[in-house]
């Protein structure tokens, strides 16, 4: 049956790849992205190879957390039932460090945009029969700071990615059990892979793309994973594929969960 997917962050690489596989099958597939004319682009480009006319477009730069919230509200108008949504937006170098409101981009993009975007859009994805959510981590996870958090320390890059990255896997948890009815499950899709991530943070890859992709939409599709919500699929276990297992310890740490989200909703309020 088709399905109605979002895939944030679909103009490069994992997601781009992604919601091309999603088009193959005959989806309805909405590609996001900060630059209108890449997303363009991109539907044409998909439009082209899967001949899926159901291709559309969302803009909003997730660094402005003001943007997110007016496509959350545009979103929440235009597509009354979402059965996928895939938090893939990411960034790791970035020549701006901190957004108009002193915030870190990183924890911006990673973090507080998938978290206002899809708290705003829930009720929208509950329409879904089976709601899925897949919320992209990562093998980098360390411990949040408050300070880093809400802008008033900066880290290294690779510390504020892998804070911002265990800061999404915590609500992804969290997520889970406040919403039993959706399926959410974070995903590490596998350690450099060949995208422009990767190999402007690291010069290097490992592994294609494709490794992320195909189990990206295996969790978000496959009745083998329909009862995982809550969950962590760790891509870089196992031989061509990994599987289930423990996230960072604070992950599990209800009053780390706790602590994080009150700053979290402090910090939005503001
Ligand atoms: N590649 C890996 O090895 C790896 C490993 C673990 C986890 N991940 C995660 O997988 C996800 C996808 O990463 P990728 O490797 O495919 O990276 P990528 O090729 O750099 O693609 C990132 C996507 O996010 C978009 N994006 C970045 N900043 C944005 C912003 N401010 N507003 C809106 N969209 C923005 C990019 O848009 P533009 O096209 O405009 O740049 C692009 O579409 C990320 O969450 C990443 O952390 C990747």
């Amino acid at each position: 049956m088709s399905k109605t997917i979002i895939v944030t962050g679909s103009t490069d690489g994992i997601g781009k790849l992604t919601a091309l596989s999603f088009a193959e099958k005959e989806h309805t597939v909405y590609v996001h992205g900060r630059n209108k004319a890449k997303v363009d682009a991109v539907i044409s480009e998909i439009k082209t190879k899967t001949n899926n006319q159901n291709m559309h477009g969302l803009v909003a730069d997730f660094s402005d957390l003001e943007a997110v919230s007016k496509l959350a509200e545009q979103i929440k108008v235009d597509i009354p039932k979402i059965d996928i949504l895939i938090n893939n937006a990411g960034i790791f170098k970035t020549k701006e460090v901190q957004n108009k409101n002193g915030l870190d981009i990183r924890m911006v993009v990673n973090y507080l945009a998938p978290y206002v975007l899809t708290n705003a859009i829930l009720e929208n994805i509950k329409q879904s029969e089976a709601p899925r959510i897949i919320n992209l981590s990562s093998a980098a996870q360390a411990p949040v700071s408050e300070a880093v958090l809400i802008g008033k320390e900066q880290d290294s890059e690779n510390s504020t990615y892998a804070q911002s990255k265990l800061a999404l896997t915590m609500w992804s948890f969290n997520l889970a059990k406040q919403e039993p009815s959706i399926n959410v499950i974070a995903v590490n899709p596998g350690s450099l892979l060949n995208t422009k991530m990767a190999n402007e943070a690291y010069g290097q890859h490992w592994s294609p793309a494709e490794k992320g992709v195909n189990i990206i939409y295996d969790l978000a599709t496959s009745d083998a994973y329909k009862n995982d919500s809550g969950k962590y699929f760790d891509n870089d276990k196992g031989d061509s594929k990994g599987y289930f297992a423990p996230a960072h310890p604070d992950a599990y740490a209800d009053s780390k969960i706790e602590i994080l989200l009150n700053i979290t909703n402090r910090l939005l309020e503001d």
